[in-house]
């Protein structure tokens, strides 16, 4: 058996095309760009569709060949910080370009066998079935979050999402254990908009009528929600992850990393940092941003904290931190506004991940064994966080917002008592068999086989080629 999950990837040759579109954020460009990789390893051509916007720098990818998708997005489009009107109208704008762009693919290419698109390109689905191409469908994040999803129409019927009362918001939610009310997606915001609703139908309709689907995640972690996917999907699916064990990340990176950390990472005692990111969408205001900070230094924990530009409301970076905190920092903690995370949580300094719960901090922390404090704002973030503290009891959930005492004693925890060691025998656990899924015979390798057959099996351009 071969250790090395690249290496073990067998190597039928295979000439066939598969088109790939991401949605255009980090956190589902990069699962997108692992797949591509993983994908032209097992002898796939690769055509990857993208918008203007958090466009990805082709150069950076000799190996495949890029289109771009005009979305007729206005320039200052991120800073407005309406997410579900930006998903809305990306889906919406790019359709009739989409329809073309393969339109054109097919008439100059006999090799398409078929398009993968993440699940919240939604629109790609009408298009690919006008063309006749199968769509199959990446999930970037987990099959929990993705089911509670998919849950959200018949909840709203039941009247979840009317008068929501705070004191309500801890109740168990019956049809999908262990969830609480206050971690039902959409649910953050009070009410439900109209255009909320219609992403969310859109986006499980949509992989309902595909060809297939593929999870970022394996079958370890979601053992117990797999019955229930299969009977809400009944289409192939596969989980293949974790995809950065393939591919890295690093190279799909939008923002530049900053190798400081590592340096300053080398200077710290082992498993002595606490390492913070809240990922490449999340937003906080002052009154967060002072919470943070003063849990950090109350917690007398070193810290390695990455505030990105732009993402304290009001500040270009630093500019609202308290400065007695920044005196903190000056000795105990480093600040960076973008790190290499996969190198940092694989450092053997670093003892603790307080992360926002975005799906490939979750996997990426537990592939190095690291136990989180978890944080949760919006989307899958409140699903992902739960089932890490309360079904896979790999890290401690933050339940009432940023607040300093409690940021204090989860950092305490997590780093110094004997419940952060027991999660971290369990992370190491979890580790070993991830090791095992990816090799030859593991459940992910088998999965990408499968895959691979699928794909192999669909005609191309009118041209059957059969199934293997
Ligand atoms: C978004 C949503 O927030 C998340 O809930 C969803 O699951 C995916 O889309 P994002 O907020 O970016 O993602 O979080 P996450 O999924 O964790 O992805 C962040 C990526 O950026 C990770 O791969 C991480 O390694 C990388 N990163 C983060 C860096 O490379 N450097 C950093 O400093 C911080």
């Amino acid at each position: 058996m071969d250790n090395n999950p690249s290496k073990a990837i067998s190597q039928h040759a295979r000439t066939r095309r598969v088109i790939l579109f991401p949605f255009p954020f980090q956190g589902h460009i990069s699962p997108m760009i692992q797949l591509a990789n993983i994908l032209r390893s097992k002898g796939f051509t690769i055509s990857i569709l993208h918008t203007q916007f958090n466009s990805p720098d082709p150069s950076r990818y000799p190996q495949f060949t890029f289109h771009l998708i005009p979305d007729g997005l206005p320039e200052d489009q991120a800073s407005k910080g309406d997410l579900a009107g930006l998903i809305d109208r990306l889906n919406t704008n790019c359709v009739g370009p989409t329809r073309e762009c393969l339109g054109k693919l097919l008439s100059t290419h006999d090799d398409v066998a078929c398009m993968v698109t993440d699940a919240m390109m939604y629109s790609s689905q009408s298009v690919a079935e006008d063309l006749g191409i199968p769509r199959i469908v990446l999930r970037t994040s987990s099959v929990c979050s993705f089911l509670a999803f998919a849950s959200v129409p018949v909840l709203l019927e039941k009247g979840y999402f009317s008068d929501i009362l705070d004191s309500r918001r801890e109740d168990p939610v019956l049809e999908l254990p262990p969830l609480r009310v206050k971690d039902i997606p959409g649910i953050q915001t009070r009410n439900l908009i109209d255009v909320e609703l219609k992403i969310i139908r859109s986006m499980v309709e949509g992989t309902k009528t595909a060809s297939g689907l593929i999870f970022n995640t394996f079958q370890d972690l979601e053992e117990p929600n797999l019955a229930n996917l299969k009977e809400h999907f009944r289409i192939p699916t596969f989980l293949i992850g974790p995809f950065h064990k393939f591919f890295s990340a690093a190279s799909s990176s939008l923002l530049t990393q900053d190798r400081s950390s590592i340096s300053w990472l080398d200077t710290q005692k082992p498993s002595s940092v606490i390492y913070v990111s809240f990922g490449s969408a999340a937003k906080m205001d002052e009154k967060d941003v002072r919470e943070v900070a003063w849990g950090l230094a109350h917690s007398m924990q070193p810290f390695l904290w990455v505030v990105r530009p732009g993402s304290v409301q009001g500040s270009a970076w630093l500019e609202s931190f308290p400065n007695e905190f920044l005196e903190v920092v000056s000795k105990r903690g480093c600040i960076v506004k973008w790190a290499p995370q996969q190198e940092v949580l694989s450092h053997p300094a670093v003892g603790g991940f307080w992360t926002h719960s975005g799906w490939n901090s979750v996997l990426e922390s537990i592939c190095e064994g690291v136990p989180m404090i978890c944080s949760s704002l919006f989307a899958d973030q409140p699903v992902n966080s739960r089932y890490v503290s309360d079904v896979w009891q790999l890290g401690i959930k933050l339940e009432y917002g940023l607040k300093r005492e409690e940021i204090e004693s989860a950092i305490r925890k997590i780093m110094l008592d004997r419940q952060g060691q027991e999660i971290r025998e369990r992370a190491l656990h979890l580790k070993e068999k991830i090791d095992v899924s990816l090799k030859t015979d593991g459940f992910s390798s088998q999965s990408l086989n499968a895959l691979s057959d699928l794909i192999s099996s669909f005609k191309s351009s009118g041209v059957s080629v059969g199934s293997e």
